[in-house]
């Protein structure tokens, strides 16, 4: 259950530097490997000769030779050559609109004749000099659905992440959710609380007090097809909240990108954008570690829930108010669905 015309991270550039890459998105087994001029190139992850994976090959003079007989795979997806071999009649294999931008390569699975890279999910804080961004990967075995769940509820924070950002207050503080088209908001803002281990961090880090009362808040942000931005920080207490002074708070963006790997399993592309001393490499390390450790404790719930879901299938499933945020993200995603298989059986009759 994913949309395909759109637009998912696939890998980060350094995955593919000097070597093929081999994953597959949304069903289908891509491999991303650099062209001639370093341009990113995503093919089907499949040797036409005898079907091995090209991702076993090698990059030469930005062409992909198959790793199994040397047959050498142009950019196109159409073979070059082949030892011995006239290659001609060899049919090609598919090719996907690919684009590098914001440190992360995007792929789009569906159409080819719809991916416009104009629709890639802006992120403002890319390459800004005032932002710091550092972040990892992880593979889930879940649907990436569970995983919106998770992220546009984040009471589970004071039971999953209890040593590091969970705290009562946040399960005492009803959120509230809207819908903004095919944006989903969920906002939790939590007055004159203490700094849970994090954000003292944060805050000792931007050379504020950390043992001084702080407004909290929690913006979470999905937006198709499945990319949930986090807007977090604290303010010192009765200085506006999120809107105080910037010399008043600490804040950042926490970035999750969530690429369907099949339809039970996942790409966890987690980050953190902040906008408090971004010159600070060490700090970068300290924050991508730990956020690394936080996520990590999501890990075993999301894998045990899916098992669970599949050996009770027909269960029925609570939504309290908590959960809005996640039932309108599938709301969301359902509805592009349906457009997407409108769309392809109205192509399918023209
Ligand atoms: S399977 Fe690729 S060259 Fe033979
Ligand atoms: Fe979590």
């Amino acid at each position: 259950m994913f949309p395909k015309n759109a637009w998912y991270v696939a890998c980060t550039p350094d995955e593919i530097d000097g070597k093929p890459l081999g994953r597959t998105i949304c069903n289908e087994p891509i491999v991303f490997f650099r062209g001639p001029e370093g341009q990113v190139v995503a093919l089907e992850d499949f040797c036409p000769h005898r079907g091995a994976p090209l991702s076993l090959g090698r990059v030469v003079d930005g062409k992909l030779v198959c790793g199994y007989h040397g047959l050498q795979m142009g950019c196109d997806g159409r073979t070059v050559a082949m030892p011995n071999q006239r290659v001609r009649g060899f049919p090609p294999v598919r090719s996907y609109p690919a684009v590098e931008r914001y440190g992360f390569i995007w792929v789009w699975p569906g159409d080819p004749a719809q991916a416009d890279p104009a629709r890639i999910h802006h992120l403002h804080w890319a390459g800004h000099p005032e932002w710091a961004y550092g972040g990892g990967l992880y593979h889930i075995r879940c649907d990436y659905r569970l995983m919106i769940d998770n992220l546009m509820d984040l009471t589970h924070e004071t039971y999953v992440h209890a040593d590091s950002i969970g705290q009562k207050e946040i399960d005492e503080t009803t959120p509230t959710t809207h819908v903004e088209g095919d944006e989903v908001v969920t906002s939790r803002f939590m007055n004159n609380i203490s700094a849970p281990p994090f954000w003292r961090m944060a805050l000792r880090g931007a050379g504020l007090p950390e043992d001084q009362p702080v407004d909290r808040w929690q913006i979470c942000r999905f937006s198709p097809p499945s990319h949930v931005m986090i807007e977090v920080g604290v303010a010192l207490a009765g200085r506006g909240g999120y809107h105080a002074d910037n010399k008043d708070k600490v804040y950042s963006i926490v970035v999750d990108f969530l690429t369907p790997e099949t339809e039970n399993t996942m790409w966890y592309f987690w980050g953190m954008a902040r906008h408090f001393k971004p010159d600070d490499p060490e700090l970068t390390e300290a924050i991508r570690k730990g956020q690394g450790k936080i996520f990590s404790e999501d890990l075993e719930m999301l894998e045990r829930q899916q098992r669970n879901l599949e050996h009770w299938p027909d269960r029925q499933l609570l939504a309290l108010n908590i959960d809005a945020g996640g039932v309108q993200s599938r709301r969301v995603i359902e509805r592009l669905i349906a457009a997407e298989r409108a769309g392809a059986t109205a192509g399918a009759a023209a």
